[in-house]
């Protein structure tokens, strides 16, 4: 019986003294008030555990302050390396160079931290070729290469502090400009510039009221027989949510709403893509930037070269990147792609 307890001792003991050693991640996301940064957190927490590291994860509620006193917290912790999805990409120099200072190792999570010489690497999709896709799904849903006929369209962006946002947008608007030079595309609001079309933080409200004003001020007979819309070019999800509620509430239905595109594969998303309500989204599996991103920590901490095969420029220097692939969904392959991949349930889905 002693033996047994000295054998269970020792043993606690061994898990202790291995947690007290075991180095430290500090997971810096934006917020929790959209599904993909929670999926995030928590991938990103599960994998890096079960590789043996602690970890303190944090949410800053979209706050910049926030996030710049939860790095602070970070770095008193003895965290050797920081990963940060930033709120403002450009706002975080004076924290990260404390990081730099203490010796913290820095990775910038799918949103690029710019305007800084503090950052070591960066992971995340391959943000201009989400926009491309999305672009190239409304040129060839309408068949723009080689139609007559003349369609309108809509822009919605992402937050200005994301610099994500406006290299979606830059990829969609590359492919789509040049039917709206031909005038086979016509954006009746003239909202055609990146300032024009942002959605602060992202919010599915703001998007959903500028849509409001839109569909009033230059679709407004839309139903009855006037202009209607035809495309409206979403960045991602959450603006999609809004764009798809003000175009419902003005009237539209699953027969006769506008293409919709969207991003992230988020759950109302693909509810709304069961329903007829948003056409598309692209799908950016959070487990593959996870395990990607813990991949770089084990081999940063190892002393190993990390994977890389990108770089983006940041404004100070070009930042060596790994690209996830992001991939296009719609309703012909959610199934495989979203059921099948175990990303959701049936249920989770209303299937
Ligand atoms: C991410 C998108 C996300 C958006 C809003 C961007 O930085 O890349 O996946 O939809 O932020 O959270």
């Amino acid at each position: 019986m002693k033996k047994i307890l000295a054998l269970v001792l020792a043993l606690a003991l061994c898990i202790t003294c291995a947690s007290a050693f075991a180095d430290k991640v500090g997971v810096a996301m934006p917020t929790q008030s959209l599904q993909r940064w929670n999926q995030d957190g928590a991938n990103m927490k599960e994998q890096l555990e079960a590789a043996g590291f602690e970890v303190d994860l944090q949410y800053a509620n979209n706050d910049v302050a926030m996030q710049v006193s939860q790095i602070e917290n970070m770095i008193l912790n003895d965290c050797k390396v920081l990963v940060v999805a930033s709120i403002d990409g450009g706002a975080l120099d004076t924290v990260l160079g404390q990081a730099k200072d203490a010796g913290c190792i820095i990775i910038a999570y799918d949103r690029l931290l710019t305007g800084t010489k503090n950052v070591d690497y960066y992971t995340t999709f391959d943000n201009y070729g989400v926009g491309k896709i999305q672009g190239q799904y409304v040129e060839q849903k309408f068949d723009l290469a080689n139609t007559d006929a003349v369609y309108t369209i809509e822009f919605t962006g992402g937050d200005p502090g994301d610099n994500n946002a406006g290299l979606f947008f830059g990829g969609a608007y590359d492919v789509l400009k040049p039917y709206l030079d031909a005038g086979k595309l016509v954006c009746v609001s003239g909202q055609v510039n990146f300032d024009q079309i942002a959605t602060p933080n992202w919010d599915s409200a703001k998007a959903q009221s500028r849509m409001d004003a839109i569909l009033t001020g230059y679709y407004p007979d839309a139903l009855t027989g006037g202009q209607k819309l035809d495309i409206a070019l979403c960045s991602n999800d959450s603006t999609a949510q809004g764009v798809s509620a003000s175009l419902q509430q003005f009237g539209y239905t699953a027969e006769n709403i506008p293409v919709i595109t969207g991003q992230d594969c988020d759950k109302a998303s693909v509810i709304n893509m069961l329903a007829g309500l948003q056409a598309m989204s692209i799908f950016k599996d959070t487990r593959t930037l996870a395990a990607q991103t813990v991949a770089m920590v084990k081999d940063l901490l190892a002393g190993n070269a990390p994977e890389i095969n990108a770089t983006y420029d940041n404004g100070v220097f070009e930042v060596p990147s790994f690209n996830c692939t992001p991939v296009f969904a719609d309703l012909d392959n959610y199934q495989e792609l979203l059921l099948d991949s175990g990303y959701y349930t049936a249920e989770e889905l209303g299937l």
